[in-house]
């Protein structure tokens, strides 16, 4: 799909977002290789920690709906600079894809678009590595 068509996903993804406590509203449109997508926004707990970001989300539908094969991410925020898949995300994203392309966007278009092997390389080095 189109990269655009994705981000206009996100963008709508975003409205819907649930953050009362910081008031930054971040939605995620992720596109599999069979060519579904699934959106995804931030949704805010009073604890704080219990808060999921539109990143995740995405990830978590995607699995829940049985794809786990990944071919881009596009996330959109009103934000200065473009925000960057925080370190949770990317341990998330790089289960199932250490080298997802990744486009991020501001709501008046400032935006990067990298891979998420740049933002993590070496993502599962030595986890569960017994021997
Ligand atoms: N957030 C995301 O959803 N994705 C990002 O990439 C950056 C941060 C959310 C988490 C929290 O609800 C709010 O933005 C402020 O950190």
């Amino acid at each position: 799909m189109d990269s655009d068509q994705l981000l206009d996903l996100a963008k709508n993804a975003r409205l819907v977002a649930y953050s009362p406590y910081s008031g930054f509203a971040v939605g995620a449109a992720l596109e599999t290789a069979s060519g579904r997508v699934f959106t995804g926004c931030n949704v805010e707990n009073l604890s704080f920690g219990l808060t999921i970001c539109a990143e995740r989300n995405a990830v978590f539908a995607a699995v829940a709906a049985g794809e786990r094969e990944f071919a881009q991410i596009v996330i959109v925020a009103e934000s200065e600079q473009p925000v960057s898949p925080c370190g949770a995300c990317r341990q998330v994203l790089a289960e199932f894809r250490e080298d997802l392309p990744i486009r991020s966007v501001t709501l008046d278009g400032q935006e990067f678009a990298t891979s998420l092997k740049e933002l993590f390389p070496r993502p599962k080095t030595g986890i569960l590595d017994r021997s």
